[in-house]
This record gives C-alpha cells, sequence and structure tokens, in this order.
C-alpha cells in the first residue's frame, strides 16, 4: 500500500512511520511515497528529504478557501497513487468533501485518550482536569475533529509537577509507537472501517 503524509511541523511521528516503513523486519505493508507540508522549511520535510521520500509544499495562504487548498493536495495525493493518508502532526481542519473523499482511508493522531480532550492543546485540558492518565489516539478521519473510529490507545501516567512540555514530551514517546502499530493494521487490511456503521470491523 502507499501513504501518503500530511505534516505541520516538527515531524516526530512522520519520522516514527518513515523508521518503520523502512524497515523490512517490521513489515509494516506499505510504504511512504509523498509527505505533504502546510508550512515551508519545517524540520518534517528534512526528515523526508533524508529518508529520500518526495515532498510538497502546499502554502494555504496561497487558497482562497479551505476547499481549495484540500484539493490541491487531493491532487497530489491521486498523483502519487496513494491508498492511505496519515496526518502526523498536521494542523488544518479538513473540509467536508476532502474527509469523504478519504474516507476510512485516513488516520491521524491526537496527545489525548479520546474521546476526551479534543481539539487544540490536547495536554493542558488533560492537566486542568487533574486526570492522572493521558495518552495518545490514532483514529480514522469523519468530519467532526478527533471523532472517528479508534484504532490503536497508548496511556502514559500523568507526574506531579508535570507541564504542557513534559506531558507532551512523555505522550510522544507513546506516538512513536502507536502511529506505525495502526498504520500497519490498516496496511495489512486487519481492521477496516465500515462506513455505514462507523465501526471497525476487525478480521484476526
Ligand atoms: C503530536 O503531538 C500529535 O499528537 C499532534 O501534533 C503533534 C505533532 O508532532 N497532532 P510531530 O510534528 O509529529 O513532532
Amino acid at each position: 500500500r502507499r501513504v501518503g503524509v500530511l505534516i505541520s511541523g516538527s515531524g516526530t511521528n512522520l519520522q516514527a512511520l518513515i523508521d518503520s516503513t523502512q524497515n523490512p523486519a517490521a513489515n509494516m505493508g506499505c510504504e511512504i511515497v509523498v509527505v505533504i507540508s502546510n508550512k515551508k522549511d519545517v524540520e518534517g520535510l528534512r526528515r523526508a528529504e533524508r529518508a529520500g521520500i518526495p515532498t510538497k509544499v502546499v502554502n494555504h495562504t496561497d487558497f482562497k478557501s479551505r476547499e481549495e487548498f484540500d484539493m490541491a493536495c487531493h491532487a497530489i495525493l491521486q498523483e502519487s497513487r496513494v491508498d492511505i493518508v496519515c496526518l502526523a502532526g498536521f494542523m488544518r481542519i479538513l473540509s467536508a468533501p476532502f474527509v469523504r473523499l478519504w474516507r476510512g482511508r485516513m488516520l491521524n493522531i491526537h496527545p489525548a485518550l479520546l474521546p476526551l480532550f479534543k481539539g487544540t492543546h490536547a495536554q493542558k485540558q488533560a492537566l486542568e482536569a487533574g486526570v492522572r492518565i493521558s495518552g495518545c489516539t490514532v483514529h480514522f478521519v469523519e468530519e467532526d475533529v478527533d471523532a472517528g473510529a479508534i484504532l490503536v490507545q497508548k496511556a502514559v501516567p500523568i507526574e506531579i509537577g508535570d507541564t504542557e512540555e513534559t506531558l507532551q514530551e512523555r505522550i510522544k514517546t507513546v506516538e512513536r509507537e502507536a502511529f506505525p502499530e495502526a498504520l500497519k493494521l490498516i496496511a495489512h487490511g486487519h481492521v477496516y472501517l465500515n462506513t455505514n456503521t462507523n465501526r471497525l470491523v476487525w478480521s484476526r
């Protein structure tokens, strides 16, 4: 299977996806064929270049509307014959038409245990709520933000004295495992989304 990764920043999740897909022993059943960033000069683009993966910058400020930006990304994904899209720290909300085009084939990673703490500043939300465990979630993308069927979750403790930054670092250590795990499940067809019921179908 052919994977396209959308990023906006440092790309530590992208790096985990690169490392796993380029490691034959990981048997991921897929390869990353293109990395798209809505920001130029970000570390994630350099990570892709170092790994020999084609990159594209699609600057959202060059487009009149969200839909036009999304369709420019869609065109690149199609040209690259992408089967599966991974949102790895992609900080744009995608329009409904784009989400519908990739329904059941697009994954996102969120730095909290969904359905808790959707949206931005998930780590801050967790600290303010006073929960003692948080983590990350890899899920299918639906039109509602951070709402789709959940593929993989990993938990981390919240320590006394944690700040948004220290919690984010701890969550990132499990994100690096969770995203490749979820991608592998999809790429091998071990699980898929029943788009009528919105539920996962597991075949193992
Ligand atoms: C991650 O914490 C992810 O959960 C969130 O954005 C961050 C991206 O980090 N959606 P990186 O660009 O992968 O380093």
